[in-house]
């Protein structure tokens, strides 16, 4: 049969398998193809193979002896807001702690009052613009979280963002409801009153209007805490909104505990995350959501991503780009920082940053992995393996993205 695309010459085809998150030794135990081929119908994979090719195809692309990966996954960021905070940076090289800036109204609060004084068409043409960077990076799905509202009006805008833009460009997009990113200021001497509304109004909104898929909560010291966490994830989830969390970010107040108690999708950042929320994971089926960008940002730890995976919890990487506590949207650095601080091996990371990532946000059913029959959105990187990428850190290596059989990016 004749393919619509034949990507030849691949000199080293690196790939995660499977449909499901790995954890254990099964995170670093990833496909290696030498000399391979893969070809592309409507859109899905149709064929891989190494050697002779023997299929002809409409279009050939000749990826010239190197490296072709999945699409990267990004599955954690705050994509949709209006402003930037470079004034914080005077801030953060003083010391004062990330915390300290929200509780004096900066920090998320800051990037919240730019976000209501922007319009949706102007945050749709920044975000775009964010996007298409992302593109060339590689990222070819990403997950996006509300929560610079903290409003019904502004959180529907952002997530209205979303779905516009996933009509209107290639990078695919799974939303998440974020209200409970902070608590307003306006409800700063009446907090339950704004977890009545997310709880009563907002989920019950969002989820009929099918805005979001996952609904996540900042639990954390002086924002909400595990109780409050536990009582608006159980709601979301209720509305058909599957829980996620960040947690233990900077303090461990429990937040990781209660991911795996109620077998949150995923918990986020776990920077301080204690062996007992690592045991709660393990038993939940939560996947650890890490994000090493942000500890280098913030000059904190990193997460005990080893510990994780000896334990049995699925690893994922992710970039976190937001205006505050990573303003990088470039999941490639996420990587390498992850490869040298966490010092998983550049097999794990892939698995993380791939089909772990497409797991955390509900696809890795069609993402994530280059295998027959999942959609063809392939990297070819200006490199000749998979160390390479790690080796040469702080460069864009991706030559070629394809989205679903389609050249979207091309140096
Ligand atoms: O994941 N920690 C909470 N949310 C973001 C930061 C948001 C911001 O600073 O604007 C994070 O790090
Ligand atoms: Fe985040």
């Amino acid at each position: 049969m004749k393919a619509e695309l034949l990507i030849k010459n691949i000199g080293m085809l690196a790939t995660a398998t499977g449909s499901a998150a790995k954890a254990g030794n099964e995170q670093g135990e990833i496909t290696i193809l030498k000399d391979a081929w893969v070809t592309v119908n409507d859109g899905n994979i149709a064929a891989v193979g190494t050697g002779e090719v023997a299929v002809e195809a409409d279009k050939v692309i000749d990826a010239k002896g190197q490296l072709v990966t999945a699409g990267l996954v990004d599955a954690h960021t705050h994509l949709v807001f209006g402003g930037w905070r470079a004034d914080e940076l005077a801030l953060k090289l003083h010391g004062v702690p990330y915390l300290d800036i929200l509780a004096q109204g900066g920090g998320i609060l800051s990037t919240v009052r730019s976000t209501r004084a922007a319009s949706e068409d102007e945050l749709c043409e920044k975000t775009a613009a964010v996007l298409d960077e992302m593109l060339s990076l590689g990222t070819t799905t990403c997950e996006a979280k509300s929560g610079y509202g903290l409003n019904m009006e502004t959180e529907l805008k952002q997530l209205n963002v979303v779905k516009r833009l996933n009509e209107s460009q290639p990078v695919e997009l799974v939303s998440t409801f974020m209200a409970a990113h902070a608590v307003p200021q306006e409800y700063k001497e009446n907090r339950e009153e704004y977890i009545r509304q997310i709880i009563e109004e907002m989920i019950p909104y969002v989820a009929e209007h099918k805005l979001a898929k996952y609904c996540d909560i900042f639990c954390e010291t002086g924002v909400f805490t595990p109780e409050e966490s536990r009582k608006i994830l159980l709601a979301a989830r209720q509305y058909g909104l599957e829980p996620k969390i960040h947690a233990d970010e900077i303090d461990p107040i429990g937040g990781s505990q209660l991911a795996g108690e109620i077998s949150a999708v995923s918990a986020e950042h776990l920077i301080v995350c204690p062996p007992e929320g690592i045991e709660s994971m393990a038993k939940g089926g939560t996947i650890a959501c890490l994000l090493p960008a942000t500890s280098f940002y913030l000059g904190a730890t990193f997460a005990p991503a080893k510990d994780m995976i000896a334990a049995g919890v699925p690893v994922a990487v992710a970039s976190d780009f937001n205006p505050g506590s990573t303003p990088n949207l470039n999941l490639q650095l996420a990587m390498n920082i992850a490869c040298f601080k966490y010092r998983l091996t550049p097999e794990q990371v892939l698995t993380a940053a791939t089909l772990n990532a497409a797991a955390a946000i509900g696809c890795a059913d069609k993402v994530g992995t280059i295998e027959v029959g999942k959609q063809a959105d392939l990297l070819i990187w200006n490199a000749p393996s998979l160390n390479y990428i790690f080796y040469r850190y702080g460069n864009n290596l991706v030559d070629t993205v394809i989205k679903k059989g389609e050249v979207v990016k091309s140096k």
